[in-house]
């Protein structure tokens, strides 16, 4: 590591436990540094070196598998530490995180040394550390010691341990699973995942034993030149354009969850828009961050797994994007992408994602109740839709249906 070409914001850091005052007004300055989308947590605990995630600063970086992922939907024992942490209590941050290092994984023996170039979104309390690095990439630091300690409500005592360790086996497998499918299109490119050591500053350890360094994981992935769906402002645009924004969003959210991959996080503030022309079909729309992400295959009560059993059904098709953000395009018609006002809530978003899927070839058909247009869509299997509307639906008749014994064999594939 390589600090000496440090960013103006570092100045030098007082090293002594009697320089407290002054320490904590330099970690209150590095604070302000914090820029960027996410969520904003203020650090709980200050007895911590700065970090190092600063312009300039060079890394080297050994190449490093991940275990496997963990947490809501996988299964409820592979999780490696429990979720509240013992011991922040009485030990700072920095000195819990030195007592429990990062867990699992394996070495490679591939090196690579990468520099900052720049600040994306760093500082203390914040999740992981992003920034830019050379060669057109972007680094994700998944490092404990600046986590949040505090769950989101502030009454939690967090295992920031389990917490990074967490978002980095869910990323790192999850960009795994894209890679060569998705990754450079949809989603970022990937350089895979990655280990430091960062040496230890023992000046802000209280009388504990501790080793030389720290390791701390990290993913490597293309810089996308672009902005976020929150970092624009939709009324600008033209109703093309917000439309073609959104669905080539959603979209893209609907063909990663076919292939088994729920992102879990599909906001604004997670979808990037590369470049300007925003009503060309062209324009390349990205999803990014991963750390909530689900892989089906990892999955132990088969959730996805039974949803993703739908693009096996006797018609062979995918289910449409309309059954899964019927009723849940709220969110983005906050954010302006999609017309709010005069609208009856359990409407918003329905007339649009109708006329943009309904006739699409691509998709598995579905039915609006003629009754109840805003209402629970019909869906071809469905013994409602059997009982009344079997007569004017377009599909196969039952001679034509594949036997039961097809079925088994389709429904097999991809398992
Ligand atoms: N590959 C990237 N290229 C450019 N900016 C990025 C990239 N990845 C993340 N960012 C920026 O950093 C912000 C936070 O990244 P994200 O992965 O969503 O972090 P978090 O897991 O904390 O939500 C994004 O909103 C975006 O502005
Ligand atoms: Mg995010």
């Amino acid at each position: 590591m390589d600090a000496s070409k440090d960013d103006k914001s570092s100045g030098s850091i007082p090293s002594t436990r009697s320089s407290r005052i002054s320490q904590n007004s330099y970690l209150n300055s590095l604070e302000r540094e914090y820029v960027g989308g996410g969520r904003t947590k203020p650090p709980q605990d200050r007895r911590k070196p700065p970090h190092p995630y600063t312009r300039g600063t060079s890394f080297s970086i050994t190449r490093h598998k991940p275990g496997e992922p963990f947490g809501y939907l996988y299964e409820a024992d592979n999780r490696p530490r429990p979720k509240r942490a013992k011991g922040l209590s009485t030990m700072s941050q920095y000195e819990y995180c030195l007592a429990n290092p990062s867990l699992g994984g394996t070495t490679d023996s591939e090196h690579r040394t990468i520099t900052i170039t720049e600040k994306i979104r760093v500082g203390d309390g914040c999740e992981a550390q992003i920034v830019r690095v050379n060669n057109g990439m972007v680094a994700k630091f998944y490092d404990p010691v600046y986590y949040p300690t505090l769950d989101e409500y502030g009454w939690v005592i967090r295992d920031i341990v389990t917490d990074a360790e967490e978002d980095y086996r869910n990323e790192a497998n999850t960009f795994g699973e894209l890679q060569g499918k998705f990754d450079g299109t949809i989603t970022p490119k990937y350089y895979g995942s990655w280990t430091l050591d960062i040496p230890v500053d023992s000046t802000f350890v209280d009388g504990l034993k501790v080793c030389s360094k720290r390791a701390v994981r990290l993913v490597l992935m293309e810089y996308l030149n672009g902005r976020s769906m929150l970092d624009i402002d939709p009324t600008k645009l033209s109703e093309n354009e917000r439309l073609n924004i959104l669905f080539k969003a959603i979209e893209a959210e609907h063909t990663l969850w076919l292939h088994g991959i729920t992102h879990c996080d599909f906001y604004p503030h997670n979808i990037m828009i590369c470049g300007e022309a925003f009503g060309s079909p062209d324009i390349r729309i990205c999803i990014i961050d991963f750390n909530p992400t689900r892989l089906a295959r990892f999955e132990s009560d088969y959730f996805h797994k039974g949803e993703m059993k739908i693009p096996k059904n006797r018609w062979r098709l995918p289910i449409s994007p309309i059954t899964t953000w019927w009723g849940g395009l709220h969110d983005f018609a906050a954010h302006g992408w999609i017309p709010f006002d005069g609208y009856h809530p359990n409407r918003i978003g329905k007339d649009e994602l109708w006329d943009r899927y309904h006739d699409s070839p691509l998709y598995l058909p579905i039915f609006r109740n003629p009754e109840d247009p805003y209402g629970d869509l019909l869906c071809p299997e469905d013994d409602a839709f059997r009982e009344k509307y079997r007569r004017e639906n377009p599909f196969p008749s039952e001679e034509d249906l594949p036997s039961a014994e097809e079925e088994e064999a389709a429904s097999q594939v991809g398992k």
